[in-house]
């Protein structure tokens, strides 16, 4: 899908307390993965859970086009028939990957180690970001990649017809950029090797284990070195997609600011390298804990419950940590500016990449609700007002970010005055339903007929 529908603006108004269960969807980085892991094994990989969001969709739609049987089975559950490493077809049009970062960047690296063409592009947002991080390694295994300026999409990757290994050091903290380097030595003779100097998500490494791939990750003074033997067999796999921290920052955060509220939030994936947002309100006062703490399908999953806080502080958020809340930080700064204090958030320069450059669109969207922001190339600040103390009563732009959306709704449910967004429609790439669980909870969302 290239582009959204017709724009939704959307106003949120003080919530009543936000009370009882809020079942989040699938993990968004899990569920990509799924699909094009189980579009690369023969037989059939089962996967319950799968987030039916617009970004993870048009994932399954890429992986027909390649080749695979994507089968939707109702209520989350999918049959994949992949076709083996290396046995993708050339898909007959231009693959579009809507405003999914993750579905474009795995893709292109899964297919370029195969003597195949394909055309990607995307939505408004994705033609916009940076695409050399993933073309760069790819040319080191001798594929061929023709884009726009800057290597931009729609652009053409000719896969390589005898693909060499590669070693390389990710030049960016990107589980995007490791995951395509790892996905393309899955179809190179040999040993693969990636170094990352900051650790990133690491689902991509936990599943090419889970299918069968030989990997070995090894800590040194370099980095974390990522070691993957090339041409395995894969066996396919029966999958629980655990719930999304990502998506279950959105109603936690909003218990955290809205008077009165206790949610329960369960059966949420806690990998270490995703759940840097939750150390971080617990650091600033926030009354969360994790209940029922667990492992299941080889990630470690809890239930989230989290009480109104009136007494979180302002503090100064460990940019080592940067990479394990990479997503969050918008929904932090509405925290932070409902906390007592200043928070700062160093060493965050890969924000300006993302759907949107979300440094800026928060920090254009806070101020206009009152909030005062300050920024630099790779940091930002907030000056907190206390609990309710946002003014509110501004329009933020979405800037076809779902979290931008998001997080401007959660805003909404403590300031003063309303919070409005001038377009809600990218939610459903993330968290299709997100205005129906959080209204079930007590948040006072409505969509604006202008
Ligand atoms: C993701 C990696 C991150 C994250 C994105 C999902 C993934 O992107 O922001 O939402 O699933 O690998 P980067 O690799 O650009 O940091």
């Amino acid at each position: 899908m290239s582009g959204h529908g017709p724009a939704i603006p959307m106003t949120s108004r003080k919530a009543t307390p936000l009370r009882g269960v809020a079942n989040v969807p699938g993990d968004k980085s899990i569920s990509h993965r799924s699909l094009i892991l189980g579009a690369m094994t023969v037989g059939e990989t089962r996967i319950t859970g799968l987030l039916e969001g617009q970004d993870v969709l048009d994932t399954g739609k890429a992986m027909r086009a390649f080749g695979a049987e994507v089968i939707e089975h109702g209520g989350g559950e999918y049959s994949v028939h992949g076709v083996g490493v290396g046995g993708f077809a050339e898909p007959e049009d231009v693959i579009d990957c809507g405003n999914a970062g993750t579905g474009v960047r795995l893709i292109m690296g899964a297919m370029a180690t195969t003597p195949i063409s394909a055309t990607f592009t995307g939505d408004g947002s994705l033609r916009k970001r940076p695409m050399g991080r993933i073309t760069d390694p790819l040319a080191l295994f001798g594929a061929r990649s023709y884009g726009r300026a800057g290597g931009r999409l729609p652009l053409t990757i000719v896969g390589a017809a005898e693909p060499m290994p590669v070693r390389y050091t990710l030049p960016m903290a990107s589980a995007q950029v490791k995951s395509a380097v790892l996905l393309a030595g899955l179809n190179a003779p040999g040993q693969t090797v990636v170094i990352e100097p900051e650790a990133t998500r690491d689902h991509t490494e936990r599943m090419l284990r889970g299918f069968g791939a030989d990997l070995t990750v090894e800590d040194t003074d370099e980095g974390r070195v990522i070691t993957l033997t090339g041409q395995p067999e894969f066996t396919p796999q029966t999958i629980a997609v655990p719930r999304d921290p990502s998506s279950a920052a959105f109603p936690v955060c909003a218990a955290l600011i809205t008077e009165g509220s206790d949610l329960l939030v369960p059966n949420i994936g806690l990998n270490p390298t995703r759940a840097g947002l939750f150390t971080t309100l617990r650091e600033m006062g926030a009354d969360l804990t994790y209940e029922n703490a667990r492992e299941e399908g080889g990630e470690p999953v809890a239930d989230l419950r989290a009480r109104f806080s009136p007494n979180m502080k302002g503090i100064e958020v460990d940019p080592d940590r940067a990479a394990s809340m990479i997503d969050e930080y918008p929904v932090l700064s509405v925290v932070a500016a409902n906390a007592e204090g200043k928070t700062h958030m160093p060493g965050v320069k890969e924000l300006r990449v993302k759907e949107s450059d979300r440094i800026d669109a928060m920090a254009k969207g806070l101020r206009a609700n009152g909030i005062t922001v300050d920024e630099g190339e790779d940091w930002w600040s907030i000056d907190g007002r206390g609990p309710g103390g946002m003014p509110g009563g501004g329009t933020a732009a979405s800037e076809l970010d779902h979290r931008i959306a998001m997080s401007f709704m959660v805003a909404g449910m403590a300031a003063q005055k309303p919070v409005s967004i001038d377009d809600a429609s990218p939610i459903v790439t993330s968290f299709p339903i997100f205005e129906e669980l959080m209204t079930a909870l007590g948040a006072s969302l409505t969509r604006d007929n202008r």
